[in-house]
Formats: structure tokens, C-alpha cells, sequence
């Protein structure tokens, strides 16, 4: 079945985010180690990227790992850093040729300097791409970043810079490590597990939740096409009601 015939270029998600969950499971169910499917996922990366850029999407933001991702084996994690660093390597040039522009959010510190130093140089390298920014969640938390900037704004505060009822929602927004992006309209996740995990809790306020069973990957641009067609089969109410919209 022909998909992506099915999607309203004039309807498209203006931010997809997307957990890539189940690389573990895929590679346990064949047999193989973790690491294995790790490395799997980075195919599906690719294609998830330069599908979305093809498709005229301006914004994705992938979920590579989590603050919570840190507590898991030295192996895994030390493996997953590896891997960050050579994907980096290697597909500065499929970002080059679909004028991508890459970004990171997350507590980017806490990343090994080979990793943080790889990450810094292709972010320079593309800053001038314009037809889609591809933002990286790594070592990335909701609470942490919101925590951080409660911490900046109560600074700020202190400092006599704004007043306490200056804060609204744009200030909130401008301290967020997102406060270059548009909110989440898609969001999903794959796998079959239906949570959060803690990724852009404010950010998702509004998002049409997408999930689906298949294993990270495993995921396609058929999936993601799926997911875009199905997300414009929806009426976003914003809270009015339908015969709002519909005027
Ligand atoms: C997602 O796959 C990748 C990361 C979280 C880094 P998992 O590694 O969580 O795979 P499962 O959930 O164990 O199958
Ligand atoms: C969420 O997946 C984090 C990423 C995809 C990077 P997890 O596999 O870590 O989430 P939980 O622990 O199952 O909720
Ligand atoms: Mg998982």
C-alpha cells in the first residue's frame, strides 16, 4: 500500500518527536545482544530523518537517551556513546545533502567530551541548513530541565530582573532547552509501551499521542507515514469545540 499518497502536504505536523523504544527487545527476540539492536536503530534513524525532510516536516526531535538511561549497565551505555559518536561521523553528509540543521537538548555536560566535541562540531557545521531542524534529546530529562529553569527564573528573580507576576508562559518557554522549537504536535512512540518517560512534559501539552507496537528498528517511513496520515485523521480541539473548528 502506497502511504504516503494518503498524507495532506498542507497538514503536516510542524514538530514530530518520537521515543525509539524497543531496540533492546528486538534483539533479544532474535537471539542477539542489546548492542545489536542499538546499532539497528541507527538505520532507522536515517530513514525516519531523511523521510520527514523529504516530506517538508521542520521539525523532529528524536529521544536518544534519557537522564534515566544513565542508571543502566556501563556496557550499554558505553556502547550507546560509541555509537552516538560514530552515527555522527558518518551521517554529517546525509545531513549536509537534505539541508538539515542538527541540535541537541539535554544536559549535554554530562556527555563524554569525545561525544560532546563530535556532537558540537557537526551542530557548527549545519547551522546554516534551513529545510529541517533535527534536535537530538541526549542525556535529556522533562523534570531536569524543568527544574533548571525554575532555577534560572527564581535567579532572575532575585536578582530584581522580572517580578513573580511577569512569569507567563512565554517566560517559561524562553528558559526550556527547547525555546528555539514550536510545541509537539505528533508524538510517538514505539514498541508498544504507552508512557512518557519523561520527554517534554510541557512541551507535549497539546500533542496528538501516536503509539505503535513495532520495535525501533523495525520502524519505517511506511510507519511513519501511517502515523502522519492517522494524525491528520484527527480533530484538534484545543479545548472549543467541534463545531468551532469546523466554522
Ligand atoms: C531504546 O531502546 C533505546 C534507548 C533507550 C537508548 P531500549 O534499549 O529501551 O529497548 P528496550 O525497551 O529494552 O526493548
Ligand atoms: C525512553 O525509553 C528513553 C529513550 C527512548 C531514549 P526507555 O526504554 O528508557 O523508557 P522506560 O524506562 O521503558 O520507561
Ligand atoms: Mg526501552
Amino acid at each position: 500500500m502506497e502511504v504516503e499518497a494518503n498524507i495532506n502536504s498542507e497538514k503536516l505536523p510542524q514538530h514530530v518527536a518520537i521515543i525509539m523504544d524497543g531496540n533492546g527487545r528486538w534483539a533479544k527476540q532474535k537471539g542477539l545482544f542489546r548492542t545489536i539492536g542499538h546499532e539497528n536503530g541507527t538505520k532507522a534513524v536515517k530513514e525516519t530523518v531523511e523521510s520527514c525532510a523529504r516530506l517538508g516536516i521542520p521539525y523532529l526531535t528524536l529521544y536518544a537517551f534519557s537522564t534515566e538511561n544513565w542508571n543502566r549497565p556501563k556496557l550499554e551505555v558505553d556502547t550507546l556513546m560509541k555509537l552516538l559518536v560514530s552515527s555522527l561521523k558518518k551521517e554529517i553528509s546525509t545531513l549536509q545533502e537534505n539541508d538539515i540543521k542538527l541540535h541537541a537538548i539535554g544536559n549535554l555536560d554530562a556527555l563524554p567530551g569525545k561525544a560532546k566535541r563530535e556532537l558540537q562540531d557537526v551542530i557548527d557545521k549545519t547551522k546554516n541548513n534551513t529545510r529541517m531542524t533535527l534536535t537530538l534529546a541526549l542525556s535529556y530529562g522533562s523534570r531536569e530541565e524543568l527544574t533548571k529553569t525554575i532555577q534560572e527564573i527564581s535567579l532572575k528573580v532575585k536578582n530584581n530582573l522580572i517580578s513573580p507576576s511577569s512569569i507567563d508562559e512565554s517566560v517559561i518557554n524562553n528558559h526550556l532547552y527547547t525555546r528555539d522549537l514550536p510545541d509537539v504536535d505528533l508524538l510517538i512512540r514505539t514498541s508498544g509501551e504507552q508512557r512518557i518517560s519523561n520527554f517534554l512534559l510541557w512541551q507535549i501539552a497539546y500533542a496528538e499521542l501516536h503509539f505503535t507496537e513495532t520495535f525501533w528498528p523495525d520502524f519505517t517511513k511506511n510507519h511513519l507515514f501511517e502515523a502522519i496520515v492517522n494524525y491528520q485523521n484527527r480533530e484538534r480541539r484545543f479545548g472549543k469545540t467541534s463545531e468551532q473548528i469546523e466554522n
